[in-house]
């Protein structure tokens, strides 16, 4: 059986989040279990660069942003195959694919996104040398017009699939850009792509989608409800069609036994490499190098979905509650949170250690070298980045939302320690909810046989990619065209 996934990031060619490392990873997955999977996405420079095999195949003529190619290669690890849009909209993005340096959205996202799904249609319609998939499997806002063109073009013969990685990014663009990305008035109502007096491209996803998903149940739940970014009445009405399917982690990439990019290697059976990798983590943010003293790490997105202003907020206190712990933290995003976190490093240069930009490496040495993760978030379709510091024995502490309900099992507050616990899971957006969370976490790592007995337990978790992908695969095998559906 064939498929087209259809994505705006995939590892390890372009990466923003967490999209990226699913997608990657789902690809590889897939095609271990026999699916005949083809990676679409935008030929961004360094998608260009790094793809193997590259060739064009057809050419793309009056995309909504003009003429473009399309290219055929493969996946540097996986060897999976992709196909690249190579068109100037996407030649200009060198850095990130969707914002300026000054964080700006670029204002062409409407047309060069359209330009994906139009792309995508094409290859649906038999209209490129490339064969015709079964399913077309859309990801996010980004491929959120996939089920309209198809439905515009009277392609019937390929399924639809919409997975949603994140609801509060949606595409919402001006009205009047509608006839220059191929869009008729008629598909602009209420019912179709029409929202708030703009047009969502994400909202033309979830109106036209043979099947929707999420990536985490209590995440599906929520967006139905209160976390709904405005499309409730959409997702209610489609609940039918729509369903959970939790993210995996790729095992390759991310464990302690043979993670490439960490100084020394470890496991349940030998943890001695996790005291290096922790010395290699406080060398590489300049923190004394200190073997018993707690290190607590932050690794995200510097936003305020990712609470950035609440970390901020209860920085002062958890110094001073906690004369002893260190703070290691990594990422990038709004400015103003950036500028804030260089402050704290410093003012506490001894204490606190911040790098700011997106670096792979260190995030790898970020999850394996500290004690604990502190990870609050306002909303949170999955998470991976707790589940990668369970992997490797350093424990998160989460906010009890989305995704996290789901993977992080929460220590409970007496004396012992819950059944199963891996973390802790906190409710609240104030400064006390989160000082309140370290002091629980800070209060076991005092106590060593129960800070071991958590970290085990994260350790052992199963969160390989083997069951999602089998639940995406009978998801396909549900709207691929009738004749199609024994192959899956
Ligand atoms: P989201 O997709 O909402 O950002 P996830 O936790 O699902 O959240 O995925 C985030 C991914 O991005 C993880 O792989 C994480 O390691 C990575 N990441 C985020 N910020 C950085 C950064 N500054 N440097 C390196 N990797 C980062
Ligand atoms: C999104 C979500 C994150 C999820 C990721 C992959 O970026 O914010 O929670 O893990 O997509 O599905």
């Amino acid at each position: 059986p064939r498929v087209l996934l259809v994505t705006s990031e995939a590892v390890p060619l372009v990466k923003t989040g967490g999209l990226a490392d699913v997608i990657g990873a789902l690809a590889a997955n897939l095609s271990t279990l026999k699916v005949d999977v083809t990676i679409m996405m935008p030929g961004y420079p360094a998608a260009l660069e790094l793809t193997k095999q590259l060739q064009i195949i057809s050419d793309l003529p009056a995309l909504p942003g003009g003429d473009a190619e399309l290219m055929q290669g493969v996946m540097p690890d996986s060897g999976v195959k992709v196909l690249l849009i190579r068109s100037p909209l996407f030649d200009k993005r060198t850095a990130n694919p969707y914002v300026d340096q000054n964080g700006q959205e670029l204002d062409d996202n409407a047309v060069a996104f359209a330009s994906l799904a139009h792309a995508a249609v094409r290859v649906c319609a038999g209209k490129t040398d490339y064969p015709v998939p079964h399913v077309v499997h859309a990801n996010d806002w980004h491929a959120g017009l996939v089920a309209a063109l198809m439905k515009l073009e009277g392609v019937t013969n390929v399924g639809t699939a919409l997975t949603i990685h994140n609801l509060a990014f949606q595409g919402n663009f001006a009205l009047d850009k509608a006839e220059e990305i191929g869009i008729p008035a008629d598909m602009i109502t209420e019912d179709g792509m029409e929202f708030w007096g703009k047009m969502s491209y994400l909202k033309a996803g979830i109106a036209w989608s043979d099947q929707i998903t999420t990536v985490s149940k209590t995440y599906a739940e929520e967006i139905l409800g209160e976390l709904g970014y405005g499309m409730q009445g959409i997702l209610n009405k489609r609940k039918d069609v729509l369903s959970a399917i939790p993210n995996g982690v790729d095992l390759d990439l991310w464990s302690p036994s043979h993670d490439k990019l960490i100084k020394r290697n470890y496991s349940l059976e030998d943890m001695s490499g996790k005291a290096a990798c922790k010395r290699e983590l406080q060398r590489l943010f300049n923190l004394p190098i200190q073997q018993f003293t707690p290190l607590m790490a932050v690794g995200s997105r510097i936003t305020h979905q990712k609470m950035a202003d609440v970390i901020l907020a209860a920085m002062p206190d958890l110094l001073e509650r906690h004369p002893h712990l260190q703070i290691a933290i990594l990422g990038c995003g709004e400015p103003q949170y950036e500028a804030q976190f260089k402050q704290f490093a410093a003012d506490y240069p001894d204490r606190v250690g911040v790098s700011l930009g997106y670096d792979e490496q260190r995030a790898h040495a970020l999850h394996a070298g500290a004690d604990i993760l502190l990870h609050p978030t306002r909303f949170e379709p999955f998470g991976l980045t707790p589940i990668y510091a369970m992997l490797y024995g350093t424990i998160p502490v989460a906010s009890r939302v989305g995704g996290l309900c789901d993977t992080v099992i929460d220590a409970g507050s007496g004396d012992v320690l819950a059944e199963g616990a891996t973390g802790i899971l906190f409710k609240g957006e104030q400064p006390e909810n989160l000082c309140e969370a370290v002091a629980r976490a800070l209060a076991l790592y005092a106590r060593p046989t129960q800070w071991e007995t958590m970290q085990r337990t994260a350790m052992a978790s199963d969160f390989s990619w083997s069951s999602p992908a089998m639940a995406y695969i009978q998801l396909y095998a549900k709207i691929a065209p009738t004749a199609a559906r024994p192959l899956f």
